[in-house]
């Protein structure tokens, strides 16, 4: 290093900090990095560390193909294996766009070295002819009405560059936001990181401060393993569930515990999550964005409203307890956050649904779905590939009705690869022209935590695995009740059997390379969709050193 002129003594008795960072010109929610990398560093000198900025494969969720999902366990591997190989203490990790705020966490928990988040912070509001626009959320709302026929594409265009006006991620409770919040919720982020807009002062001062609490972690030894426990788990499946975060969040939440040990499942998703409300009027559940939700209060007031619920002894990176870091915390807009008494819907949580088409488990996210729809029977109509859907959905012949239920297979974590964010199926045209705007959808994909909708999501085992999906056939009748949990094919199991036995797997649509690594080796949705010889904590010990 002395090539870029550090005298000698640089790292005479200071803590060398890691700065992972997710820059990319190709990750546009993460593309203002390098301006947050220098006030991290500021923080850590002022804190007499010696930091070391450092890239990592960056996850852009619009320009990524097939999937960002495909590469959230490369990058994890990117990032354990650059904190390991490298002379650091501990880290500083900077995330933003969706995918990579588990990958970081998932990287850094195997290594278990001192580590501290610091997300880019959601972009400002969006505002068009005289309305809020929220990311994503109004793509998908808007894209439909391009489709009916009632919105011209030259509008939509507009609308979109409204909607991306500043620095920052999708300012919805999309996944970025959800992620940001879980890491704050979880303990390894600094109180307020969460909310605080990307463009904003605030978010500069948050990562310098990060800079110098990382050193002060480092001289106190104070790791992920201490922070990611059950307790922590736990908070922040409550505290998604009080903001209606994305379905994403199961997953993610999942692979980060398979790599910390902590013992935490989906069913625990839905135990932890069940009784809590959503009192955050955030898109897609409701009306504001991430830029009010700061204004009110962001995750500290959301954890002060509901602190009755939270395990307030958990410890978190300020080296103090939820319950201390909360203590002092302020709602200044019960529109935004309500109050326990008055929420926007009374069950927040995920909910994870079992039965016979989905013995390992699925996911729906009510607070998004109409609630007509969450208890529902109607017969199946199949799509054998998110390709085969396209090709079908605008078919006026489609033989669907408002009753009908989408099933779209193959598309989970082996069979696309990589669970794309498709489980959330445009509505068939012909449906959207007599005014019908949901339906009940069922698939083995995940769905943007931007979008909306009764679409039941992560079936495990999915139909490229031999999931009873893969043996839904037209006309089957579907029974979905989410306040029994229940996912039903109403089809008896020696016909299923039967249907079974002339089954083949669909062929690989990807082969080589990476993506071979991937199919052979990903787990199912239920247990995170991680490598499964990723699951675990390897520490940062190199055995062996060949200078
Ligand atoms: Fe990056 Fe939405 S596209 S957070």
């Amino acid at each position: 290093m002395k090539n870029h002129g550090e005298p000698a003594d640089s790292f005479d008795g200071r803590p060398v900090i890691g700065i992972c960072n997710t820059f990319s010109e190709l990750t546009p929610c993460n593309a203002h990095f390098r301006e947050l990398a220098e006030r991290v560093k500021r923080g850590v000198l002022q804190a007499g560390g010696f930091p070391v900025e450092f890239p990592v494969m960056s996850l852009g969720e619009t320009n990524l193909r097939p999937t960002a999902m495909l590469f959230r366990n490369l990058a994890s591997m990117d990032v354990e294996e650059s904190i390991r190989a490298n002379p650091i203490d501990g880290v500083v990790l900077l995330a933003g766009c969706d995918k990579t705020t588990p990958a970081l966490l998932m990287g850094a928990a195997s290594c278990d070295l001192p580590t501290l988040l610091v997300s880019g912070g959601p972009m400002l509001n969006g505002r068009f002819q005289g309305r809020t626009l929220g990311s994503g959320t109004d793509v998908w709302r808007l894209s439909e009405e391009v489709r009916a026929g009632t919105m011209p594409l030259s509008t939509f265009l507009d609308a979109e560059a409204a909607n991306s006006r500043s620095a920052g991620h999708c300012n919805t409770m999309g996944t970025a936001s959800t992620m940001a919040t879980m890491a704050e919720a979880l303990g390894i982020a600094l109180p307020t990181n969460a909310a605080i807009p990307g463009p904003d002062a605030r978010r500069a001062t948050l990562a310098q401060m990060a800079g110098r609490r990382i050193v002060e972690m480092v001289h106190e030894d104070l790791r992920p393993s201490q922070i990611l426990t059950r307790e922590a788990f736990e908070n922040a499946v409550k505290v998604i569930g009080a903001v209606g975060g994305s379905t994403n969040a199961v997953v993610h939440l999942l692979a980060i515990a398979g790599r910390v040990g902590a013992p935490f499942s989906l069913d625990d998703w839905d135990a932890f999550g069940r009784d809590i409300p959503c009192i955050v009027d955030l898109m897609p559940s409701g009306r504001f964005l991430m830029e009010d939700f700061y204004y009110a209060g962001g995750v500290p007031a959301v954890m002060k409203t509901i602190a009755d619920r939270l395990r307030l002894d958990a410890l978190t990176v300020t080296g103090k307890s939820v319950g201390e870091n909360i203590a002092e915390a302020v709602c200044w807009d019960r529109e935004v956050i309500r109050s326990l008494d008055n929420p926007l819907t009374s069950q927040g949580g995920l909910a994870v649904l079992r039965g016979n088409l989905a013995p390992l488990g699925a996911v729906i996210k009510p607070s998004a779905a109409t609630p007509a729809l969450l208890q529902h029977r109607g017969p199946a109509l199949t799509f054998a590939s998110i390709e085969d859907f396209h090709e079908r959905v605008d078919d006026p012949d489609l033989p669907v009705t408002a009753d009908t239920v989408l099933v779209l297979k193959n598309c989970g974590p082996r069979g696309y690869p990589g669970m794309p964010e498709v489980g959330n199926m445009p509505i068939p045209k012909k449906l959207l022209e007599q005014g019908v705007r949901d339906m009940v959808r069922v698939s083995d994909a995940r769905m943007s935590g931007t979008a909306y909708g009764a679409a039941v999501l992560h079936v495990a085992p999915e139909a490229a695995a031999g999931g009873p999906l893969a043996l839904v056939e037209d006309g089957d009748m579907i029974e979905l009740d989410v306040f029994a949990r229940r996912l039903h094919l109403d089809v008896d199991a020696a016909e299923l059997d039967r249907r079974r036995v002339r089954w083949t797997p669909p062929p690989p649509t990807m082969t080589g390379g990476y993506q071979s690594l991937y199919v052979s080796h990903v787990l199912q949705a239920d247990q995170g969709a991680d490598l499964d010889f990723l699951v675990g904590c390897r520490g940062a010990a190199v055995p062996r050193e060949s200078h």
